[in-house]
């Protein structure tokens, strides 16, 4: 090829690429010009002030499914189910969530309390079923808990929404830090955390946005257990002050709905329905080990930190494809999300239904919560 027609030759792909651009540009205007599919679902930040929430009685339906003759029946029509990891996480497809029986939840739930995380696809119906159904849905699980600084759809508190598009400014979370991963476990300074938790994007990035999760029994398990029995004895502080304080800062909504609380929780608790043991404190919301000199309570959470932190072994990625729906259980895992999006200015926008649980239960019978 002579240099003429190089010249040629690499005018005409810039003049090709060029149209392929504009093209894909007109396809963006076209689709941002369209209304939005959710726009009845994006967040509102009311005024209300709620009371501070008061103890309940938790029936936790998974009990139910251990009396049942195949507890996995739920999923004799699914046209595949695949475990992620050996110990954390299965994805299932093939199955309709929105159909599921009373029977079939009450086994789902004991489902992703046995493997953490529980991934289905495809469930379009689910989604578009509306906030009176997530409430509904929610309900069968717990009483619904509703956060106390999010956003959320209007006259829907119980839906907890999160949400970013190309209009979104700050980067609170991420500027100060040299990464977006923190590890928690929702609304742990709760008396009652949430339990069995399902949360999905109504919008996403065309890729990032994935979400980690770990298993707090398998990061339990690599421990000695010499240093378990010493953990089984402690409890610790878990407090929602920070994320009062983050709102009343003037950063999110802005809300702050219930004022703010801290309880005590033990460092390993254990799964009503399993029985399986778990390691229970996380970045976000622990502060400190009740009764322990405060270097000895840093050194020791630090500790736990960096294991739950570097233990890919335990860990699992949701990749989030359009109608995923994921079920997790909040007493025996951890999440973090990844804000790796930011540059791309698309919209994500996810619901969480998150029905609480019981009060988390001590490893020891002898470690006394009330002292
Ligand atoms: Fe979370």
């Amino acid at each position: 090829m002579s240099t003429t027609e190089i010249v040629a030759a690499s005018a005409e792909a810039l003049a090709t690429l060029k149209l392929r651009t504009e093209g894909s540009n007109e396809e963006q205007k076209q689709a941002d010009a369209e209304p939005y599919r959710y726009a009845h679902l994006l967040p509102h930040f009311s005024q209300d002030h709620y009371p501070p929430l008061t103890p309940y009685e938790h029936v936790d339906p998974g009990h139910r499914a251990l009396d049942h003759p195949n507890p996995r029946a739920f999923l004799d029509n699914a046209s595949s189910v695949v475990e992620l990891t050996p110990y954390l996480g299965t994805e299932v497809h093939g199955i309709n969530l929105a159909e599921l029986t009373n029977d079939d939840r009450d086994e789902l739930a004991l489902e992703v309390a046995r493997r953490g995380l529980v991934v289905f696809r495809d469930q379009q119906d689910f989604i578009d079923r509306g906030p009176e159904f997530y409430r509904e849905w929610g309900s069968h699980f717990g009483r619904l808990h509703i956060h106390p600084t999010s956003g959320h759809p209007q006259n829907y508190p119980e839906i907890h929404l999160v949400y970013r598009d190309g209009n979104t400014s700050f980067n609170f979370e991420i500027n100060d830090s040299i990464t977006s991963t923190v590890w928690h476990s929702d609304v742990s300074y709760e008396l009652q955390p949430p339990g069995l938790t399902t949360f999905f994007l109504l919008a996403q990035p065309t890729t990032g946005g994935d979400t980690l999760f770990t298993s707090q029994v398998s990061n339990l398990k690599k421990l000695s257990p010499q240093f378990v029995a010493f953990l089984r004895t402690l409890k610790a502080v878990h407090s929602g002050v920070e994320q009062a304080d983050f709102s009343r800062a003037g950063k999110r909504g802005g809300i702050v709905r219930r004022e703010p609380v801290e309880n005590i929780h033990p460092v390993v608790r254990k799964h009503p329905v399993t029985g399986e043991e778990a390691l229970y404190v996380n970045r976000q919301f622990t502060r400190r080990i009740v009764g322990l000199k405060k270097e000895e309570s840093e050194t020791l959470l630090k500790f736990l930190y960096d294991h739950i932190d570097k233990s890919g072994d335990n860990q699992a990625r949701v990749k989030w494809t359009p109608n995923t729906v994921v079920l997790w259980d909040n007493r025996v895992t951890a999440h973090s999300a990844i804000v790796d999006y930011g540059e791309s200015k698309e919209r994500r926008h996810g619901a969480r239904i998150t029905p609480q649980a019981e009060r988390p239960v001590p490893a020891s019978a002898d470690l006394d919560l009330n002292a």
